[in-house]
């Protein structure tokens, strides 16, 4: 089911394993736990989420909260920032604060994490990414970050309309939350791909990876440009918006304006088999077995993969029509 390639672009170093081994002693110690420092003891983790904006997020959670089960050796403390840093810096501290064994988190947006992450590390608890990275100059502030390569999602995007559709084409941008690795990254991705032709990008604005904010920018475009050719759309949820306020305006989506997203949940892959979407590419949300495998070997004190590189597909309409009714998300 899950469809992963690890790409070892780093080993970690002596210095993040002497940490975490370290940091077992510390979470035993301080969180009441049975300890990390052994497999078969109960490891705790404390997970802070973006939050549930998106059909891709509630799959993202629901398969790290089955995962990370008390039956696989976990105690995981999970908490839902609302897509707000300053909840998630909070949630971190008070992990901190509790002495768990390991932190996780998916950033809501890339900067503004160091100071935390220094905290972390000096309370050597050792710092587990998932799905979107942070900037910084800092490396050694977490051990692991595991998940897709968006701006290779964003040039699939990009490749994909340069290559089946008209050369000369006006395009609107969904961007996802202002400031995330995502909306960055596909950004910088279809930019790429689409170089040097004819296609260009006539207006772009977030609609924060929601429907709703998808639906609602949309129905600006619509209300600034008649010439709108093409929607990129940095997820899937806010392309399902588009679809509504296109129809809403009398045209008809995936025909009339035509509309690539990213992340291939259920809703988006029925939308493409139903022609109203031309192509997707996926973004796979199933970390879960990948963090549950990286936390046990940091807390074991063991080296682990500095990146992590989620593997994905890409599905046209009659590829999403072979594989809807087997989609678990
Ligand atoms: O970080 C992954 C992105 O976040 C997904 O593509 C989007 O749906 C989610 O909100």
């Amino acid at each position: 089911m899950k469809r992963q390639t690890f790409l070892r672009t780093g080993l970690a170093t002596l210095s993040i394993a002497a940490m975490a081994a370290m940091s077992a002693c510390a979470g035993s110690d301080s969180s009441g736990s049975e300890g990390g420092g052994s497999g078969s003891e109960t490891i705790t983790i404390g997970f802070s989420q973006v939050g549930a904006e998106s059909g891709w997020r509630a799959a993202n959670t629901k398969d790290i909260q089955d995962t990370l089960t008390e039956e696989n050796g976990f105690k995981l403390s999970f908490s839902d920032a609302q897509q707000k840093q300053e909840n998630q810096i909070q949630a971190l501290r008070s992990y901190i604060a509790q002495g768990v064994d390991v932190l996780a988190f998916s950033p809501v947006v890339e900067t503004g994490w160091d100071a935390v992450l220094q905290e972390a590390k000096s309370a050597n608890i050792p710092v587990i990414l998932t799905d979107r990275a942070v900037d910084t100059t800092d490396d050694t502030l977490f051990a692991s970050f595991i998940g897709s390569d968006f701006i290779e999602e964003g040039q699939r995007a990009g490749d994909w309309v340069v290559e089946n559709l008209d050369k000369d084409l006006k395009v609107v941008e969904l961007q996802g939350t202002t400031g995330s690795a995502p909306a960055i990254d596909r950004k910088e991705g279809f930019g790429k791909a689409i170089e040097g032709t004819d296609i260009e990008i006539i207006d772009s604005q977030t609609g924060d990876f929601t429907r709703a904010g998808g639906k609602q920018v949309m129905e600006g475009f619509l209300n600034s440009h008649d010439d709108i050719d093409l929607v990129f759309a940095h997820n899937d949820d806010m392309g399902l918006g588009a679809i509504e306020a296109i129809e809403a305006a009398g045209k008809k989506p995936g025909e009339d304006i035509k509309i690539v997203t990213i992340d291939a949940v259920k809703d988006g892959m029925q939308a493409l088999v139903d022609g109203k979407i031309n192509y997707i590419v996926e973004c796979n949300p199933l970390l879960g077995e990948d963090l549950a495998e990286i936390a046990k070997k940091v807390v074991a004190g063991e080296s682990v993969e500095k990146r992590i590189v989620v593997e994905d597909a890409a599905f046209s309409q009659d590829e999403a029509a072979e594989v809807l009714a087997d989609r678990t998300y």
